[in-house]
């Protein structure tokens, strides 16, 4: 299904005239301390679709408070696991049950088509059931001891836990910050973006009624130099996990060092993804243009630098401008639309500021290049070639629909220009021979690597980035690590 129905699109409304004024806090709504409110635009059409309660300080002093009580409360600590499990199913649940609306308000608010909106719910309702497994299965070890003493070890929560997400893709990054909390049993303070902050609100409605006790989760719509930099510097939250820029990502990290909390940082991208020669073309063309231009670009992980071999460059680059031409750029909600809006002013301004990047530096724009209709934050799929690896088009992030296509002769060519980056958070390997696939895989610098395919992402595998593209992993076993502590009990019998 690729356009919502009437019944979601009533569904959707009510919510956007009801529910989003105000603040999740111990598990009730109630309005911002400021009284402040900012309106929340649709990026196809540059209209308002909500106001939202925008928190600051004296709200996340609340919310804090609320999370160390929930922590604290033996009705949590000592809660069953499996009943930790049963409330994860209980949230999966409701998701999919209202799936296509969580997905409406995502397109409306991000501007992700709406099929892609609904594949991204589906995949937050197997990660609330991917962790729904894990309660029951936390353990310690028993330690090898010399004889009178006894010890073993006990991973026990960390306690509350910050999250900060971006605009991107709004509603799985809530899913992967509030997910893992519930599962290891610790609390939680989510401040969404506040320019996509509404799959979140709505998801905070579905967390109350599962029944979750009040103040597990809480969630803050703010801006990032008010309430985003007052959870990284309260004293009470053990725990920072932030997706989002590199900057801000440092930024936070020696902010978090005068408490000492743990960060996680799931930060950017430029990720190549390598066409050998004898690849299936085919496959390796369509899934190339896929992986650059979805979501319009906007993800930390995209392929946004493609490596050709040489002996197949002509071939492989023109498949791909002719694909990338044959892209419908329009409103997330219309049927055949394959490339929505960029998600905000500030992101599309910028993205056009790489355009002018690009002519300066001498690159051939091979299709693309300019923004579309005089309404709504809409730029065209862009193609660059002539580009060299070390230029700014190549290195930086451009969170846009943008690629840069750059032939190589040879492995070993390939991987170190893969590798020179400061990045290294996904990449993509395209071949039929088993050893390179394997051997290049192994030579990369990246979290993420995709052997003939491209981001396909699965709770059960660990997520985050090498060098600058983050510190900490996200889902897996990882996330488990992530998310609790180890004690040590030792005893003299
Ligand atoms: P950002 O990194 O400022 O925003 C991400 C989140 O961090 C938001 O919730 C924001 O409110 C919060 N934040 C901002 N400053 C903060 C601070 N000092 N303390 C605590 N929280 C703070 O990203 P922004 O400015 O919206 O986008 C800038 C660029 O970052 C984009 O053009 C894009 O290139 C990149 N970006 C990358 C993302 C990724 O997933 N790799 C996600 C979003 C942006
Ligand atoms: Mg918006």
């Amino acid at each position: 299904m690729n356009e919502p129905r009437q019944d979601v699109i009533a569904a959707v409304k009510h919510f956007l005239e009801q529910g989003t004024k105000l603040l999740l806090i111990d598990g009730q709504w109630k309005p911002s301390s400021s009284k402040q409110t900012i309106p929340v635009l649709n990026p196809a059409t540059e209209s308002v679709l909500a106001e939202v309660a925008l928190a600051d300080r004296c709200d996340v002093d609340l919310a804090v408070a609320a999370a160390k009580r929930a922590y604290e409360d033996p009705n949590w600590t000592d809660m069953d696991p499996h009943q930790r499990g049963l409330y994860l199913i209980k949230i999966a649940d409701l998701v999919e049950q209202n799936a296509e609306e969580l997905a409406l308000l995502d397109t409306l608010d991000e501007g992700m088509p709406f099929s892609d909106s609904l594949a991204m719910v589906k995949d937050v309702v197997k990660t609330f059931r991917y962790y729904a497994g894990w309660p029951a299965r936390v353990h310690g070890f028993t330690n090898a001891s010399p004889g009178a003493i006894f010890s073993y070890t006990n991973r026990e929560p960390l306690g509350v836990c910050g999250a900060i997400i971006p605009w991107n893709a709004p509603f799985i990054m809530a899913a992967w910050k509030i997910a893992p909390v519930i599962a290891f049993g610790n609390t939680v303070v989510l401040k969404p973006s506040e320019l996509t902050p509404l799959s979140a609100l709505r998801l905070g409605e579905l967390i109350l009624e599962s029944g979750l006790p009040r103040g597990v989760v809480n969630i803050l719509p703010g801006t990032g130099a008010e309430a985003g930099a007052a959870l990284v510097a309260h004293h009470d939250i053990a725990k920072i996990a932030f997706t989002g820029s590199t900057a801000v990502g440092k930024s936070i990290l020696s902010s978090a060092s005068s408490t000492l909390k743990k960060v996680s940082l799931e930060l950017g991208g430029k990720s190549p993804n390598i066409i050998f020669e004898d690849a299936d073309l085919d496959q390796a063309i369509q899934v190339a243009v896929k992986a650059f231009t979805f979501n319009t670009g906007q993800g930390c992980v995209l392929g946004t630098r493609i490596f050709i071999q040489e002996s197949v460059y002509n071939e492989v680059s023109q498949r791909i401008i002719a694909q990338v031409k044959q892209l419908k750029v329009g409103s997330g909600v219309e049927n055949d639309t394959d490339i929505g809006p960029i998600t905000n002013i500030n992101q599309f301004n910028k993205v056009q500021g790489y355009f002018k990047i690009a002519q300066e530096q001498g690159a051939t724009l091979e299709v693309g290049g300019e923004t579309y209709g005089d309404k709504g934050y809409f730029i065209k799929p862009t193609v660059f070639t002539n580009v060299s690896n070390d230029s700014r088009l190549a290195q930086e992030e451009i969170f846009g629909p943008v690629a840069v296509l750059i032939p190589f002769s040879d492995e070993k060519e390939v991987i170190q220009k893969a590798n020179d980056t400061n990045y290294g958070l996904g990449a993509g390997i395209w071949t039929r021979n088993l050893s390179t696939a394997h051997r290049v895989a192994k030579a990369l610098n990246a979290g993420t690597v995709w052997i003939n395919t491209y981001l396909e992402v699965d709770p059960i595998a660990p997520f985050g980035g090498y060098k600058q593209s983050g510190m900490g992993r996200e889902l897996g076993q990882d996330s488990m690590l992530e998310y609790t502590q180890v004690k040590t009990v030792l005893i003299r019998l």
